[in-house]
């Protein structure tokens, strides 16, 4: 195995990387070289006082991911998102509408829903059996006339805003926010390309992890830990040349496959990438879990690893039926990631889909990572009901790469409680942690120049 060393500047370069020019639509989020690193208060990551502001400021007032289109698909599906002490009832309504509503009662606030599930006709609460209509009327009082003068049109069920960018549902509590589609912009019109329609939901398995949701959404945020955590990445991937950039709220990254970590002082061999790459997503080429990978399959005249790879992963496809042919190789062969403010990372691999999430729980160090997985099927396949499990760190197998991650976040929380550790210091790799500071700030009120750097 060749010697790890750090990144010569001006290695490989990629299209469409970033590098001086600031990216369209960016007013934050500098790219350009640092002459000091960004340092963020650890405080962010731990105090009560933090968690309450961003409990008041942030999550009733964002967007967020739900679910999938394939949990309330059909007229009578539902599903409760929560986040904290916020619970929205998604449901899907008698004329296919797809509707979200607080989760309370208008009587006297009990909870109406917990959990999912399909056939629902009616959203009746158990307490007293006040019901109303999926579409948030009410219809019917158990002894209204105790009640006096009590007007349907007045008690409608909280409605919460509600739409979806490909497969994926969102919600927002606060009635005056912006359309999804301008909050999302531009990533839905980076995705196109990627047919995003055509994922179609397995299951999302949820992970309660002692950090802040921050701590862990961070570690989807940048891939300067590759180096660290997932080592045998590296004679497969390029994780310092990937390109990055950063809008208003959203960033990305382009993950190049198939070629080695410019922090390999005498690159890899063949051999080396291929066993690398089959060790970390060995079923993208139909070699899932193989310890012993074997040589590099045949190639054809002048045909790359990376180059074998792509062909490899069509053909994989079109054994399961879905029609790759419209991807270039590096399409097929990378992974395009976005991070979108404030707790998500769709993690688009031509063939799938993994959102990484991450919620609140109910301390500071507290967190639910949620990993959607999302598959492609071929257009009008039929769809079936994603399983959702809860899962504990230990024993919780969701791939070698979100092992280690998962792993890692396990102690990745309390070093940032020793008096000591003030602040958090980022470099320019970690544009998009800086990002997530920057618009926090914005919902939380907080002056930007709580955050240090130049
Ligand atoms: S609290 Fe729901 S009917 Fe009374
Ligand atoms: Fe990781």
């Amino acid at each position: 195995m060749s010697r790890i060393r750090d990144a010569a500047p001006g290695g490989p370069k990629y299209a469409g990387e970033v590098t001086d020019e600031a990216p369209v639509g960016s007013t934050i989020g500098d790219v350009s070289p640092r002459r000091t690193p960004v340092r963020v208060p650890a405080s962010r990551y731990i105090s009560t006082e933090w968690a309450q502001l961003e409990a008041e400021r942030l999550w009733p007032h964002v967007w967020q991911l739900a679910c999938t289109l394939d949990h309330v698909r059909e007229p009578g599906d539902w599903f409760e998102y929560t986040c904290g002490p916020l619970s929205v009832l998604i449901v899907r309504g008698d004329d296919s509408g797809l509707r979200a509503f607080q989760n309370v009662c208008l009587h006297r606030g009990n909870e109406l829903c917990s959990g999912s599930g399909t056939g629902m006709d009616e959203i009746r609460c158990v307490y007293h059996r006040w019901c109303w209509g999926l579409d948030g009327r009410l219809r019917e009082v158990p002894s209204r006339k105790g009640f006096g003068v009590l007007k349907n049109d007045e008690y409608m069920l909280n409605a919460v805003q509600v739409d979806t960018w490909g497969p994926l549902v969102f919600v927002n509590l606060d009635l005056s926010a912006e359309p999804l589609a301008d909050f999302l912009a531009p990533v839905v019109n980076e995705t196109a390309w990627l047919r995003t329609e055509e994922y179609a939901a397995r299951a999302i398995i949820t992970i309660p992890l002692p950090c802040n949701w921050k701590t862990g959404i961070d570690a989807f945020s940048e891939t300067y830990h590759v180096q660290g955590i997932h080592r045998q990445m590296i004679p497969s991937t390029d994780d310092v040349n990937g390109p990055q950039q950063v809008w208003e709220r959203h960033g990305r990254l382009g993950q190049p496959y198939g070629i080695p970590s410019p922090r390999l002082r005498d690159g890899a061999t063949d051999q080396e990438i291929w066993e690398s790459f089959v060790a970390t997503q060995g079923e993208r080429v139909g070699q899932p879990g193989r310890e012993d990978p074997g040589p590099v399959p045949e190639r054809r005249a002048g045909e790359s690893v990376r180059a074998l790879l792509a062909r490899l992963i069509r053909e994989q496809g079109a054994s399961a039926g879905i029609d790759l042919g419209a991807f270039d190789d590096a399409q097929i062969t990378d992974l395009h990631q976005y991070n979108c403010f404030p707790n998500i990372s769709p993690v688009f691999l031509v063939e799938s889909l993994a959102v990484v999430r991450t919620r609140p729980g109910g301390t500071p160090d507290d967190c639910l990572l949620d990993l959607f997985f999302l598959q492609r099927v071929a257009p009008g396949a039929p769809r079936s009901a994603p399983v959702d499990v809860t899962m504990d760190a230990e024993t919780a197998d969701v791939g070698t790469v979100f092992n280690q991650d998962i792993v890692n976040l396990q102690r990745a929380q309390r070093g940032l409680h020793q008096p000591g550790f003030t602040h958090l210091t980022l470099s320019r790799e970690e544009m998009r942690i800086e990002n997530l500071h920057r618009n926090l700030e914005r919902y939380l009120g907080i002056e930007p120049s709580d955050i240090t750097g130049g």
